[in-house]
């Protein structure tokens, strides 16, 4: 058939009629156009398209699902590079992220004020898009950031993708790279994983994982049915001179939706860290009443200028971040449950899973805490599990997905018998701990000496876990006490020990000798006495005889002391094993009494005294230690929980918990410039 001019002329008109239609509808959220009549352009257009073949271009909007299915998806390399995002865990992190690429630039960049760009953080996947005067020719995935797979097929299904950019007042504009997020809304995700489950089919374990499936589905037409989203966030517009068309990454954005691409409109202009750090505590808890799924804030300088002087290293673009939530949690699979036992004698179940991104770490074991916690979560060998790892918290089992139990899966019941030594366990009523009490278990011998010799104990360095366990095993010691008779030619027989490495256990094995009272007692591993209260009750009760004379109340009425420590400890000196111990310890020549003089009356520092801190987190150059103990020296007290009672937090990195609750009781913060700053005063 002859192709004829009004025909070409009316194909035209319903394309644009069309898109704009999609554009307001999947865009802008605001339909201009009923489904109906929508529905009767696009029939014509099919129809004209069927009459005329040769009028069809692949911007068509009846060009977004293929007719038949990939074979396979080719290769393709990225024109520019998709580089991935450092990231940070807090807003810490994030200024030494900004005194890093201030002192990358001039020297008038090294303060003041500075334009940033906070996006969240989609949790899709990349999308890298090409237009190519102004229609899409590819779209990639990321791969591995250089190439990635051609998948322009499913991304045409993708109904906020437009296939011909609005060019209105940008004609000049030749070639378009387009980089941005594609994610499924939370409510489509649910649908999806609803009709899987109807169908008995594998469950999709999050959004993220549901778009990766949908992007590598050959069938185009299954794409389509999956309702994919995309968000736009990086425009490189190349073959053009005028580079005044977007000078910012805020003018890109805007550009972005002018061209027709959906952008997440809740990006915000920050002009310093501080409102960087508001939005992203804003978002924190937003973000659960967001209808799709985001992992963390993007952080970017705004003005395109700095960005090209910062480039990039390696793997990240230096004049941008990605600020990630605290809290991460993940899908994996428990292989097995074991049974460790401690230094306590406690038997925790472990969960050895399938090892899985968390917070930064790769993460295969999470504790399961107790048999209470193991009837509650109901969890068996072979489960898909939701892990979480928050901050300076050990990774745990949030919730089993029962949805994906295999068939003929047993519920998991705690040993009745030690699975070290053999002996029955005992559950005392109204305790949630299962305990192995043989006080010769090779498995508590072997977390008291490990706590013994720790760094913040006794601290004897090489002395580590596997040497521990050979000491146990080859029965060489069994007790902290025969530590000290080791020698050279005992060591010599072990693993991987040569006559030096000997020589210099045994040698810094009775250094430890000179190691303060206080590190001797934390030693001891008496249950609720960590290195704080070591500290704390070292101060009062001045030698071992003080303490094991002292009463119950007595050591209650030390300050930071509460009744079930007291009590603890009171019982620790009346066991007679124990009192046995401490004998041999004071014959070895281990320091059981203070040495230094008190502390004169007058040498505190004001901002100190009766001050109480908790300090948490890496900090960037002390050793939690060695803060704890400026501050202590400060005449200030030091405890290892807040409470209403806690004056200051001191917190580096990594901090977790103990910063929520700081922030929920309103307790002032300090990092460590600050802390420095207050101890010089
Ligand atoms: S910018 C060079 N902005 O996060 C700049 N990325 O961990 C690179 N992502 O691979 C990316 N939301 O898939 C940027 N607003 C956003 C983002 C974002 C999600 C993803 C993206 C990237 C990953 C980096």
């Amino acid at each position: 058939m002859v192709q004829t001019q009004p025909e070409a002329k009316r194909v035209e008109e319903l394309r644009r009629l069309l898109q704009q239609a999609s554009y307001a509808y999947y865009v802008l959220d605001a339909p201009i156009m009923e489904d109906t009549v929508y529905d009767r352009l696009y029939r014509e257009l099919q129809e004209l398209e069927t009459n005329y073949p040769e009028l069809i271009t692949p911007d068509s909007p009846t060009q977004r699902i293929g007719e038949r299915p990939a074979t396979h998806f080719t290769s393709v390399r990225h024109n520019i590079p998709l580089y991935s995002l450092e990231n940070a865990f807090n807003i810490e992190e994030l200024q030494t992220w900004e005194q890093r690429w201030r002192r990358h630039l001039p020297s008038q960049y090294s303060a003041g004020e500075v334009e940033y760009v906070a996006e969240l953080k989609i949790d899709g996947a990349a999308l890298a898009l090409t237009y190519q005067n102004g229609i899409l020719v590819r779209g990639a995935t990321r791969g591995d950031g250089v190439m990635g797979e051609d998948i322009t097929q499913n991304v045409r299904t993708i109904r906020s993708i437009p296939l011909r950019l609005n060019f209105d007042g940008l004609e000049n504009i030749e070639k378009v790279e387009v980089r941005g997020e594609v994610f499924l809304p939370l409510e489509v995700f649910k649908q999806i994983n609803e009709k899987r489950q109807k169908a008995g089919e594998q469950l999709f374990a999050n959004p993220r994982n549901a778009v990766a499936g949908t992007l590598r589905q050959l069938d185009s037409r299954i794409v389509a049915q999956r309702q994919l989203d995309f968000f736009a966030y990086t425009l490189h517009i190349t073959g053009m001179d005028d580079s005044s068309i977007a000078n910012t990454q805020w003018e890109a954005l805007e550009l972005l939706q002018r061209l027709g691409f959906r952008v997440d409109t809740n990006h915000k202009l920050c002009h310093s860290l501080n409102e960087v750090a508001e939005y992203y505590q804003y978002w924190d808890t937003e973000r659960l009443n967001s209808p799709y799924m985001t992992d963390g804030v993007v952080v970017k300088l705004n003005a395109f200028k700095l960005q090209e002087q910062l480039g990039f290293t390696q793997k990240f673009p230096r004049w941008a971040i990605a600020l990630k939530y605290a809290a991460e949690e993940a899908p994996t699979r428990v292989e097995n449950i074991t049974v460790n036992v401690g230094r306590t004698g406690a038997l925790t179940p472990l969960a050895e899973m399938r090892p899985v991104q968390l917070a930064g770490t790769t993460v295969s074991r999470a504790t399961l805490h107790n048999s209470d916690r193991i009837t509650q979560l109901d969890i068996r060998i072979g489960d898909t599990v939701i892990v979480r790892k928050a901050g300076e918290i050990i990774p745990e089992v949030v919730r089993v997905i029962k949805e994906l139990r295999p068939a003929h899966t047993q519920p998991f019941i705690m040993p009745t018998h030690c699975p070290v030594c053999g002996q029955q366990v005992v559950r005392e009523s109204g305790e949630a701990v299962t305990r192995c009490v043989n006080a010769s278990c090779a498995a508590i011998l072997k977390g008291e000496i490990e706590h013994w010799v720790s760094r913040d104990a006794l601290d004897i360095k090489g002395m580590g876990e596997k040497l521990v366990h050979q000491l146990v095993d080859k029965e060489l010691v069994h007790s902290v006490g025969d530590l000290y008779d080791l020698t050279e030619d005992k060591l010599c027989g072990l693993e991987r020990m040569g006559k030096k490495s000997a020589q210099k256990l045994v040698s810094a094995i009775a250094q430890s000798k000179n190691q303060p009272w206080s590190r001797v007692l934390y030693g001891l591993g008496i249950r609720h006495v960590g290195s704080v209260n070591a500290q704390l009750l070292t101060e009062k009760f001045t030698t071992v005889e003080q303490l094991t004379a002292a009463r119950q109340s007595d050591i209650e009425g030390v300050y930071g002391i509460g009744a079930e420590i007291a009590q603890s400890v009171s019982q620790w000196f009346l066991t007679p094993a124990n009192q046995t111990l401490i004998s041999r310890l004071q014959a070895i020549g281990l320091q059981l009494a203070n040495t230094e003089a008190p502390k004169a009356a007058g040498e505190t520092n004001p901002n100190f005294a009766g001050k109480t801190f908790v300090v948490t987190g890496t900090l960037p150059t002390l050793k939690r230690d060695e803060a704890k103990a400026l501050i202590q020296k400060a005449g200030g007290k030091v405890t290892d929980s807040i409470s209403k009672k806690t004056d200051f937090l001191v917190v580096g990195a990594d901090a977790g918990s103990k910063l929520e609750k700081a922030q929920s009781l309103g307790i002032t913060q300090l990092n460590e410039a600050q802390l420095l700053e207050m101890l010089e005063n």
